[in-house]
């Protein structure tokens, strides 16, 4: 019998990324092999992303391109899955007026993708698996496989779906409530990876921070943390995506107490005017949230907290906008990912008025890129002379003389390979001799 060939792209967040892991592990267990050219498929799958209208453009013109693969193959099944074909609306588009994709299911079916494939294999029909969260909850099923993409670093999924709504996101409409795993699950997911050598785990969810709430035995996000770091062996944990709301000097204590916790943090910030952040629905003010900056820093100087950023909320003012400017020259981030806010169809910000011209927008990305990008060059100076622990990664991208690797704190770093070149997935230590805004340049020293 004839291989059958699967292709898969992964638009979005490292959520998708997990999920994407699973469906082809499911995939491979129905006897497809995985290829990276969409020509050779028998089956093309695209895990889909709603978080930002660009991310839905984007995988809306990848599936449009498509149409000539299936005019050459017409034994080819196109299916698409994930956040943007969860919202109704967006399942209807691809019924209408996408009628070469053959199936079409949401974020609470990826269990049941086996028997999807099956039903797409035996039929000519087309296959719309959409359901909201009301009346299909997307209960956890564990012991999923997982088909790793590397294997010295792994996504382990903590929780699944997110209770907070701020105003702007589509996040909690197309993911559901929060559901936590059991404890028991994560743990011995994690023990079976560090056995196998992996050497970095991310846990992933929404907001970790309330990992373990709706479980029948509560259980914390930082009991888990610290019950992890007890698997014996040489690894680093790090975790996505924490709301500032619940982070707690609880948690902060369990990082710095465990040398395993990766010196990272990522604490999305959002906006620097209070009432931005009302309007958000953040539940905190830029106050509360610099003093969680600082409880951080006072324990662990060296750890790197990174952010995410939305310009051009509606009614933005100027001053609000410069109150984002001061916020970040006040917490000298290590890295942001800076977003145009962008409206998401059927969440309340999308109905505000005041919505922020392109022009001004534009204005103030740059604004604000060029401020990060000048406290970055700088805060990455302070790290020449200094020897860092770094995770290799393998040769660089841009030039092959050259190796990455990534410190503890999450900093990306290229040095010449040595005689002795480490392999990916080794620790190794690295001088730091020059610095750029985004990255180092260093050396290994033994
Ligand atoms: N527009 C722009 N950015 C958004 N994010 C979430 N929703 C939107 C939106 N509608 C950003 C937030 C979040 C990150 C994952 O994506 O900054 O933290
Ligand atoms: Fe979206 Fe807010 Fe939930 Fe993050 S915490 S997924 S930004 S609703």
């Amino acid at each position: 019998m004839k291989e059958k060939k699967i292709y898969v792209n992964t638009f979005g967040c490292q959520q998708n990324e997990a999920d994407s892991e699973t469906l082809l592990a499911i995939a491979e267990s129905k006897g497809y092999k995985e290829t990276d050219r969409a020509e050779d498929a028998d089956l093309i799958l695209f895990n889909t992303c709603a978080v930002r209208e660009h991310a839905e453009l984007k995988a809306l013109s990848t599936t449009g391109a498509l149409k000539h693969l299936k005019a050459k193959n017409p034994n080819l099944k196109i299916g698409l899955c994930g956040c943007m074909v969860q919202q109704e609306h967006r399942a209807e588009d691809i019924r209408t007026k996408y009628p070469y994709v053959d199936f079409v299911f949401g974020t609470n079916k990826i269990s049941s993708f086996g028997d999807i494939l099956d039903r797409v294999e035996h039929s000519k029909k087309r296959l719309f698996l959409v359901e909201s969260y009301e009346k299909n909850p997307g209960k956890i099923c564990e012991g999923l496989p997982v088909k790793r993409k590397y294997p010295y670093r792994a996504y382990v999924s903590v929780m699944y779906g997110c209770n907070n709504f701020c105003t702007y996101c589509v996040v909690p409409y197309v993911r559901g409530r929060e559901r936590s795993r059991e404890k028991e699950s994560v743990l011995e997911e994690v023990r079976g990876l560090v056995q196998n050598g992996c050497k970095e785990i991310t846990l992933l969810g929404q907001n970790v921070n309330s990992y373990g709430k709706d479980l029948a035995a509560p259980v914390s996000f930082s009991r888990l943390l610290e019950e992890i770091c007890k698997i014996p062996g040489d690894f680093v944990v790090k975790f996505m995506t924490s709301h500032p709301k619940d982070a707690t000097e609880e948690l902060f204590d369990t990082i710095w107490k465990n040398p395993k916790c990766e010196r990272h943090f990522h604490l999305p910030l959002q906006a620097g005017s209070n009432e931005i952040l009302k309007k958000m629905n953040r539940k905190y003010s830029f106050e509360e949230y610099y003093a969680l900056v600082q409880s951080l820093r006072r324990r662990m100087p060296e750890i790197a907290i990174t952010t995410d950023i939305i310009v051009g909320f509606p009614g933005e003012s100027e001053e609000d906008f410069q109150r984002t400017l001061n916020a970040m020259e006040k917490c000298r981030f290590d890295g942001i990912f800076s977003f145009n806010y962008s409206p998401r169809k059927g969440t309340p910000a999308a109905k505000l008025p005041d919505r922020i011209p392109d022009e001004v927008l534009k204005d103030r990305m740059a604004r604000l890129l060029r401020l990060q990008e000048s406290i970055q060059t700088e805060k990455n100076r302070e790290m020449v002379g200094r020897t860092l622990r770094a995770l290799c990664e393998g040769e660089s991208k841009t030039d092959p003389r050259y190796l990455s690797a990534r410190s503890d704190s999450g900093r990306l770093i290229h040095f010449p390979k040595p005689e002795a070149a480490p392999s990916a997935g080794d620790y190794v230590a690295v001088k730091i001799t020059e610095a750029r805004s985004i990255m180092l340049f260093g050396e290994v020293v033994l």
